[in-house]
């Protein structure tokens, strides 16, 4: 299937590593543009190096912490004089800490909700301008399966999670009629270097080996197994390309079954 993607520009932000670098290296496959974004210079230039050797194009890295509203700002002036246009935009950051409800400061708090909420903000309000004028956009969204069911000891992510993902409900219908279709990715335990530091430290935790831990842990899934970050990509893609001309709005888990919840 031709995914329209040839020739695309795609924004790729936590591209250097994890989810975000699978997602890359498939629409690379597919033949768009892309460029990464991410706070390690050096993460980025070895992704980058990576992906060069698949790609018709060069691969433009930009050192960002979306935490920062000033690194924002200067993010959007780089696109602006960088590219022509964006045609899609995958929006992922690394997750907040783990610990109970009651467990975090008003500081921390606040360091979440800048990372895991405002930064979806400020970004959508960065670039669905740039959209518009093209009348033409493709956001998807990493989050986490935690919008649709709370994790145990994830407190700031099932807190903030579903906030952004109401946020982007809200903001697709407003950015439907110019064709900019946004949709939200719900990962569940997928293997990425953060799983496998987690698994190390649950492991830890229990006086136990990765090894049981990871037993333990593929049992609560339906399917038996964690993800493979390319499992999570290949919806990606699809959500970013020009063959999605009518999804937008929604909420797509990609977890093996993991959330036990209908919606
Ligand atoms: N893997 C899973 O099992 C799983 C499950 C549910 C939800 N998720 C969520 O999915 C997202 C990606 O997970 P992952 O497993 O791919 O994580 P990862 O392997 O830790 O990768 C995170 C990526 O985001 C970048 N990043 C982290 N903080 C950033 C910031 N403040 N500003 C800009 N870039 C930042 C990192 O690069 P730099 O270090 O260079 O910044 C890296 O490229 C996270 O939000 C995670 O919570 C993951």
């Amino acid at each position: 299937m031709d995914l329209h993607l040839n020739d695309k520009q795609v924004i790729v932000m936590g591209g250097s590593k994890g989810l975000g670098f699978a997602c890359a290296e498939a629409l690379v496959q597919e033949g768009a543009r892309v460029a990464l974004v991410s706070r390690n210079m050096e993460n980025l230039l070895q992704a980058a190096q990576k992906l060069r050797t698949a790609s018709k194009y060069d691969i433009p890295v930009f050192a960002c912490d979306v935490q920062n509203p000033a690194d924002i700002s200067r993010l959007g002036e780089w696109v602006i004089s960088t590219f022509k246009g964006i045609d899609g935009l995958l929006l992922n950051a690394g997750g907040p800490p783990a610990g109970g409800a009651l467990t975090f400061s008003d500081a921390s708090w606040q360091t979440a909700l800048d990372t895991t909420f405002m930064s979806v903000v400020r970004l959508t309000r960065l670039f669905v301008p740039i959209m518009r004028r093209q009348k033409y956009g493709r956001i998807a969204v990493i989050e986490s399966s935690s919008v649709k069911q709370s994790i145990d000891n994830l407190a700031l992510s099932n807190a903030i999670r579903p906030a952004a993902a109401a946020y982007l409900k809200t903001l697709s219908s407003e950015t439907a009629a110019d064709n900019i279709l946004i949709n939200t990715i719900l990962p569940g335990p997928t293997r990425t270097e953060r799983l496998e530091a987690l698994l190390q430290s649950w492991a830890e935790k229990a006086h136990t080996s990765v090894d049981e831990i990871t037993k333990r842990r593929e049992a609560q899934i339906p399917m038996g197994r964690f993800g493979e970050p390319q499992e999570l990509a290949a919806l990606a893609v699809f959500l970013l390309s020009g063959k999605n001309t009518y999804i937008t709005g929604q909420l797509i888990a990609v977890d093996g079954g993991y959330s036990r919840t209908v919606f």
